[in-house]
């Protein structure tokens, strides 16, 4: 991962690894600003002789905890007490597009089953409006691949792009095996969130919108 403003957000990291106490389970999303912060986090463990187990949204995650020796849990053994994540965008609302990692289902279900959650980012996601820079990734079904494109254009989708992958032919594949679209709406807002969800073949979008959750912005 290239590391953007990665001063900013170890500051962060350590203000967010500093709220963890004995006994915590914690979920913990993706991306580089969740890895900064499970290195904060593996230091106070092993310094302080902390019991904390996590629970990953990603693989890339779960093998970031084994390299720092930190235990993990997962939602089948336990609840998290409370989650940490980053996002693409968030907006004035504290509403968030996020998923550039593919992996928003998961960190869904985490912030969903969590206490409480905290978004870090740095003010490069801020944004006046959702959608004004991240397209909104959503993850499908391999072979509802045509049904959801046609129920998403009935939505009012303007762009659709499946997500290619790097370093290998065809499409990106999620942790879950499946697909990612790539979109672009007129208009966002909790119902789009609600009706994208409602189309089967779709197992989760990277919206957002109206959860509970405190911003932390990286300086
Ligand atoms: C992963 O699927 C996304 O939701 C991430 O939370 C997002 O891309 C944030 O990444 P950075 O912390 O690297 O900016």
């Amino acid at each position: 991962n290239t590391i953007i403003n990665r001063e900013g957000k170890e500051n962060v990291a350590r203000e967010i690894a500093a709220m963890a106490t004995n006994g915590d389970v914690i979920g913990a999303g993706s991306g580089s600003t969740v890895y900064l912060t499970l290195f904060a986090l593996a230091e106070r463990i092993h310094r302080e002789s902390l019991s904390i187990e996590v629970i990953p949204a990603s693989k890339e995650i779960s093998m970031t905890c084994i390299q720092l020796g930190i235990p993990q849990t997962t939602l089948w053994d336990k609840r998290p007490n409370w989650t940490f994540d980053g996002a693409d965008e968030v907006d004035p609302n504290r509403s968030l597009i996020k998923g550039r990692g593919g992996a928003m289902f998961k960190e869904k279900l985490l912030m969903k089953s969590s206490g409480k959650s905290f978004i870090i980012v740095d003010n490069s996601k801020l944004v006046k409006q959702l959608g004004s820079r991240f397209p909104i990734p959503v993850e499908v079904f391999p072979e509802a691949l045509n049904f959801v494109e046609s129920e998403m254009r009935r939505l009012g989708a303007s762009e659709i792009a499946l997500r290619l992958a790097g370093g290998k032919d065809g499409p990106v594949l999620t942790e879950n095996g499946n697909f990612i679209f790539d979109t672009r709406f007129s208009y966002i807002d909790p119902a789009l969130e609600q009706n994208l969800k409602a189309i089967t073949g779709v197992i989760e979008s990277g919206l957002f919108i109206g959860y509970d959750v405190e911003v932390v912005v990286a300086k």
